[in-house]
């Protein structure tokens, strides 16, 4: 068996994030710019070359991928990617096939993704209240979104809601929103904003502590904290009034990065150690090189001897977007 893919701070990498189009149907205010600039279509990595680069990280002890954007779901002919990573998944030598979208397109998609093997997927959802849905997400529509999130359910598919938590605008909602999530079986994950990329306005009017939100559920629930077994940055507890589970992701207030498991691959074939860093290695031209896969196996350890301990994100007035990067550039 080929050599895992290991760090220079002994962390194993087994999963892969590969973000398919920094496109997306929705511009997200804590996201996007309501104008922004995409990158031109011609830069993208076609579907063939991702699904070998896939097959290098898979090769060499990848066990979870989760397919991203921008949104995943508006990527042309996405169905054939899948179809062509399920192999791994029949195979065995991946465990989990899956993908995190914004539901606009999950109506139409769902069922394929279950055929395929997706077994549970993450949805963005900030708010339930259609009015604030539209401002938050300023071209969704709420009852579409819910209508994929229901969508997927019937097809057997598990799904995860995931909410930024927004001062001012969706923080009244939290406790709401996971008596409903909990209610239908879903378990939900709350994440801090991020300082990725330039938006119009400024992120520290945004950005809510989850140390705040979690006190405010405590007066209302019992929250019990859960052994940590998905390798990812959130924290789990159970909330025994529901018997659900409730994450939290909290980049700025508490570092998770001592276990982080994962790297990040970007739809123009970049390969960036860390979301919170700007160090990237360019596997394009590897690919391109030679229809022999040793270069990019090559170029990919040369890379991971290079990721770094950990961000170095803060939420200032003076740095609105430490990294310039918007996170639909890496998907998260
Ligand atoms: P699970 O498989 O359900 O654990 O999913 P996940 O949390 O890995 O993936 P998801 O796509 O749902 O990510 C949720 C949020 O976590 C995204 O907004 C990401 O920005 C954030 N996130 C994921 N990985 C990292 C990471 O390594 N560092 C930081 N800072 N944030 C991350
Ligand atoms: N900070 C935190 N989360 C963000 N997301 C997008 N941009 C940011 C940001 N700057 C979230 C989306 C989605 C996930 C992939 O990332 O809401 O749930
Ligand atoms: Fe699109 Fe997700 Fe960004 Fe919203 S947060 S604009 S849905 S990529």
């Amino acid at each position: 068996r080929p050599a895992p893919l290991i760090d220079p701070f002994q962390r194993a990498i087994t999963y892969l994030r590969l973000s398919v189009t920094d496109r997306c149907d929705f511009r997200c205010a804590y996201c996007m710019a309501e104008d922004m600039q995409f990158l031109p279509k011609r830069d993208l990595l076609t579907l063939e070359e991702l699904d070998r680069l896939c097959g290098v990280f898979v090769e060499r002890g990848v066990r979870k991928l989760r397919i991203t954007g921008g949104e995943p779901l508006v990527r042309r002919d996405i169905m054939q990617l899948f179809r062509r990573l399920s192999r791994h998944l029949k195979s065995g030598a991946l465990e989990e096939l899956t993908l995190t979208t914004n539901g606009s397109q999950l109506a139409r998609f769902a069922s394929e993704l279950a055929d395929l093997g997706v077994r549970r997927i993450n949805v963005s959802l900030d708010t339930l209240d259609p009015t604030k849905f539209r401002e938050i997400t300023r071209r969704g529509d709420l009852a579409t979104v819910l209508g994929g999130i229901e969508a997927a359910r019937a097809a057997g598919i598990k799904v995860k809601l995931n909410a930024v938590a927004l001062k001012g605008v969706n923080e009244d909602e939290i406790a709401p929103m996971l008596t409903w999530a909990h209610e239908r079986a879903m378990d939900m994950t709350l994440i801090e904003v991020m300082p990725l990329g330039e938006i119009d306005g400024d992120r520290t009017d945004q950005f809510l502590p989850l140390s705040v939100a979690r006190a405010r559920l405590e007066e209302r629930f019992t929250l019990t904290p859960l052994p940590d077994r998905t390798g990812g940055p959130a924290r789990y507890v159970r909330v025994e009034e529901t018997g659900g589970r409730l994450g939290f992701i909290t980049p700025l207030t508490h570092n998770f990065c001592e276990s982080c498991n994962r790297v990040r691959l970007t739809c123009t074939g970049k390969l960036y150690m860390c979301l919170g860093q700007e160090d990237a290695a360019d596997l394009r031209a590897a690919l391109r090189a030679s229809p022999d896969d040793a270069l990019v196996t090559r170029a990919v350890i040369e890379a991971i001897s290079r990721k770094p301990k950990g961000h170095d994100f803060v939420i200032e007035r003076a740095r609105p977007a430490a990294v310039p990067r918007h996170m639909s550039v890496t998907g998260g």
